[in-house]
Order: structure tokens, then C-alpha cells, then sequence
């Protein structure tokens, strides 16, 4: 197949970003802006969106520069259509519309927690991976079955992220408080861990009990000594259902993906786990698993390829910031 160049743009939450990647996998470029919320503020979708429409065209052409080269080089567009927030979303639904018009390409929308998992797949050559998402909010394990991707596990309440954010500014860090809580988990004396709830129902997973009882002992123990066991206890609930997914779906490889794979903890768990059930483990780089365009532009690219030659009819790209998973066809 002939070279083709897609350009992705991101900007479902607080990060504005364009990638450039062709379908021989070359990173051309991968550009972005992040919103930075005031401390104690929680993030407005219109004054973020406003922010993505102040910086939307300085990225843009960062990006194109950084790959040399012009939006007549470029073959098709892309832009993450959901789920997210809807004021955010509109504006790379409104900035690929308006390139795709301008400059006659087709345009396609994405869905957004596909493209970091597909990314990991054009990165590290995994073949058909179970997949652990494990972010702020979200914490869910997913497989694909046919031909789309599954929910089959997920928590009922808090996302891990967030599980350790709360937890450590009630230790007094500030946010994010995920690597803090990872780096003191390596100071403590292992012997010394503290039995914490633990609730695993079938496939899902709570953490609130682990977190109110953690919160409510916070002075009674050394720090290092509930950090470990707070965050293995976290970690040994999920490795649970992921053993269980593998058993259920025979898959032969794990993926991590989202912020918290950034955790040396939870790899540390997972090369012992990896080994011990021989399954290959993935974790994509950093870059890709926070949020930026070069995923939406490695997910648009393949749908172009696959499904949408011509691109998407300009009706079908409205934003849906409800769009789930398990709505997309993957057929590649
Ligand atoms: P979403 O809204 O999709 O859940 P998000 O922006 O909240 O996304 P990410 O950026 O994917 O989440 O991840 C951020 C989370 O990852 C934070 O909760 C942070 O504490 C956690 N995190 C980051 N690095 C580490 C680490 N080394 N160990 C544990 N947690 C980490
Ligand atoms: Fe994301």
C-alpha cells in the first residue's frame, strides 16, 4: 500500500493535541497543550474548551512544522468524537471540519479509550491483549470479542487514580498523588503489611471501603507501611479480576493502559503475575497513555484504512461524549 499520512486531533479533557503518524507507523509528530486547573478548583468544560480554542491552531501548526509538512501532505483527519466533555469535544470536532473542508480530506471520528488501546498495539505489537485501563476516573478491564471491544470488568465506584489521589492528600501531598504514593511504596518494610478491605464482586471491583478504612487508621502506622499496603491491597483486588478475565477469554497477553501504567509498583506485580500465569505483558509508553493526537491519529488512520475510504458523511461526525467502547467496530 501506498504511503498515507493521517493527522489526529485530541481534546476530550484538558489536553489539546495533533499527531501526525503514516501506515508504516513513523511518529511524524505529536504536539499538545495541557489546561491546568487552579489548585482546589475542579475542571469547567467551558473554560478548558475555551482554552483548546485559544491554543487549537499554535499546536496545529507546531505539529505540521515538527513533521515538515503542509496540510496538502496530509491524507485524511481525524479528531476524537467522545466520550469526554462535550464543550472540550467540540472543538476538534469544529477544528477537523473545518481543515477537512478547507483542504478537501477526508475526515473520520474516533473513539477515544480505543485509541489508547490501539496505540499500544501499532507501538508494541501486541496481537490481541487483555486490556487493564486504569486512570484517574476509569478502571475497567476490557477484551475484544468478534470484533469489538468489551467492558467485562470495571469499578462500581472510584477509578484507582483517584483511589490514590485522596489517599495522599489526606497524607498531605498534593495532586496527583499516584506517583508520590509509588515512589514510598518502595521504602517500606514488607513484612510489616497491614490486612486492609478488600472487595472483589465476580468481575468488578470496590474501593471505597479500602479508602474510608485507610483514611480512618492514617495516623496508627508508620506512612511507608499503609502506603504499601494501601496500594497492594489496590493492586492484588485488580490483578483478581484480570487473573479471572484470562481465565474467561484465553487471552495470552495483558495490557496496561491510562496514567496509573505509570505505577513501577503495579509493574512490579505484574511481571510476578506474568510470569507465574506465562502471559505476555504490555505497558505502551507514557506519552501515550495520558492523552495527545498522535492515538487519535493512529485510530483514524486505521479506520481509514478499514472502514471509511472516503472519510465519514460530515453528518455522522457530530461529538458524543457518551460514546462507549463496545459501539465500534474493529475489524483489523
Ligand atoms: P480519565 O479522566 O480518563 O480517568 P485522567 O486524566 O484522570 O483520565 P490519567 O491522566 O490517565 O487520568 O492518569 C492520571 C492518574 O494516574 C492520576 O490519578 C495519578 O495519580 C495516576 N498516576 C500517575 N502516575 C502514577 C504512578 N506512578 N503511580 C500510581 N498512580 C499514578
Ligand atoms: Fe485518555
Amino acid at each position: 500500500m501506498s504511503k498515507k499520512i493521517c493527522l489526529g486531533i485530541e481534546s476530550t479533557a484538558h489536553t489539546i493535541g495533533v499527531g501526525i503518524i503514516d501506515n508504516f507507523g513513523n511518529i511524524l509528530s505529536n504536539e499538545k497543550m495541557q489546561f491546568i486547573s487552579k489548585e482546589g478548583v475542579g475542571l469547567k468544560p467551558f473554560d478548558v474548551s475555551i482554552f483548546h480554542y485559544d491554543n487549537a491552531i499554535t499546536v496545529l501548526e507546531s505539529a505540521l512544522r515538527k513533521a515538515k509538512l503542509k496540510m496538502k501532505d496530509i491524507d485524511v483527519i481525524s479528531f476524537s468524537q467522545g466520550p469526554g466533555l462535550a464543550p472540550c469535544l467540540s472543538v476538534s470536532a469544529t477544528l477537523a471540519r473545518t481543515l477537512s473542508i478547507k483542504y478537501n480530506k477526508p475526515i473520520i471520528g474516533v473513539n477515544h479509550c480505543i485509541s489508547h488501546i490501539e496505540i499500544g498495539k501499532t507501538l508494541l505489537k501486541a496481537k490481541d491483549p487483555l486490556i487493564i485501563y486504569t486512570s484517574g476516573a476509569n478502571t475497567q478491564i476490557i477484551a475484544k470479542d468478534e470484533n469489538r471491544y468489551k467492558i467485562i470488568g470495571e469499578t462500581l465506584d472510584i477509578g484507582i487514580g483517584n483511589l490514590f489521589d485522596s489517599f495522599a492528600r489526606d497524607l498531605g501531598y498534593g495532586f496527583p498523588g499516584g506517583p508520590v504514593l509509588d515512589e514510598i511504596y518502595f521504602k517500606a518494610d514488607r513484612s510489616k503489611y497491614i490486612e486492609l478491605p478488600y472487595s472483589v464482586k465476580g468481575m468488578d471491583l470496590n474501593f471505597s471501603g479500602l479508602l474510608t478504612h485507610s483514611k480512618k487508621i492514617i495516623n496508627n502506622y508508620p506512612k511507608e507501611e499503609l502506603v504499601y499496603s494501601f496500594m497492594h491491597t489496590a493492586y492484588a483486588m485488580l490483578l483478581e479480576v484480570t487473573d479471572r478475565a484470562l481465565s474467561y477469554t484465553k487471552k495470552k497477553e495483558v495490557m496496561v493502559i491510562g496514567g496509573v501504567a505509570a505505577s513501577k509498583a503495579l509493574k512490579e506485580m505484574l511481571e510476578i503475575f506474568a510470569k507465574q500465569n506465562k502471559i505476555k505483558l504490555f505497558i505502551p509508553p507514557m506519552v501515550v497513555c495520558v492523552d495527545n493526537g498522535l492515538i487519535i491519529a493512529d485510530l483514524g488512520l486505521k479506520h481509514y484504512i478499514h472502514n471509511y475510504k472516503n472519510g465519514m458523511k460530515l453528518k455522522d461526525t457530530k461529538i458524543n461524549s457518551k460514546f462507549r467502547t463496545d459501539q465500534v467496530i474493529i475489524n483489523w
